[in-house]
């Protein structure tokens, strides 16, 4: 039962209580945090280049300097989009478990983890709605079909939400610091990281904990589906990185021709490993993956929002 294992484990009651702490103490007004100026230079870029998805293709090689600057805006647009998707569903998840049985030691940084997603949900769609006039819709990955035993849900829902922001976390952190980009975009990626941090060192020791509960009380028949799951979960999420309507708004011909080219280059697999190298990491030293392939080239492309 996974409320014995977290009432057992003082590690994890003493990162709780320090990550509980610094929530407060680091607490800012979102509404009051940024400058938003009317519009954003378009001669520049909005992300770095090297996050967009044509990054060291052919397509990026065909695409003068003005439709690199207009494809890394939409990009951008989107990644915030994605965002707002991600987060409606985490908030969704943890409401649900907020002081239910099994996650009473938690349910103080629920609190916190609920107040700021709702706060980055706000500052990303601010920026998406100001600068983009829209959030982009993601289309909803299809149903598994597959049942899971209770201490295998849990654990996917909260592997799901770390996964998530690991992946936001490498672009957050990659754009914080680069000088190309403009101040208010890079203010609005270091305040996530920041927040992010401490969403992310929980949600370390939570998966690591649920996991325990899971290898004690599933069977290696459901561990094997879990792990064919999180891949396929790794897959989709690096998929929606490359949207069609993206590239039709960028004025790029043929867009879903080109999603399918880019998600079949070599730089793709490259690519998908740089953005999940810290996770990776953390997925291969806890055993939760028995190594770090994802079989993102054997994945039949074209799937997800296309
Ligand atoms: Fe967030
Ligand atoms: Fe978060």
């Amino acid at each position: 039962m996974i409320s014995e294992l977290i009432s057992k484990d003082d590690r994890f009651q003493e990162i709780l209580e320090r990550l509980n702490r610094k929530s407060v103490e680091d607490y800012y007004n979102p509404y009051r945090m940024f400058d938003w100026p009317d519009s954003l230079p378009e001669h520049r870029w909005w992300m770095s280049p090297e996050l967009t998805t044509t990054f060291g293709t052919d397509i990026a090689a065909e695409l003068s300097e003005e439709q690199l600057y207009r494809l890394s805006r939409f990009e951008s647009i989107n990644f915030y989009s994605l965002n707002v998707d991600g987060i409606r569903d985490l908030i969704v998840e943890v409401t649900r478990r907020i002081h239910t049985r099994g996650f009473e030691v938690p349910s103080e940084f629920f609190h916190h983890f609920i107040g700021e997603e709702n706060e980055h949900m706000w500052f990303f769609a601010e920026f998406c709605l100001r600068y983009g006039n829209k959030i982009y819709r993601q289309l909803e990955p299809a149903g598994d079909g597959e049942t899971w035993s209770d201490e295998a849900a849990s654990f996917l829902v909260f592997l799901r939400i770390l996964l998530f922001e690991e992946l936001v976390d490498h672009f957050n952190s990659t754009m914080a610091a680069d000088e190309r980009l403009h101040d208010t975009i890079r203010a609005v990626n270091r305040i996530h990281h920041q927040d992010e941090s401490r969403h992310i060192a929980f949600g370390r020791e939570l998966v690591s904990l649920l996991f325990r509960d899971l290898t004690a009380n599933g069977s290696q028949e459901e561990l094997e589906r879990v792990r064919a799951y999180i891949r396929r979960y790794l897959n989709y999420s690096f998929e929606s990185l490359f949207n069609p309507h993206v590239y039709r708004d960028a004025g790029i011909p043929e867009p879903f021709a080109v999603r399918r080219r880019l998600l079949a280059h070599p730089r793709s697999a490259e690519f998908q490993q740089q953005v999940f190298r810290k996770p990776l990491n953390y997925l291969v030293k806890t055993g939760i993956l028995p190594d770090r392939e994802l079989g993102f080239a054997r994945t039949p492309v074209g799937r997800g929002n296309a």
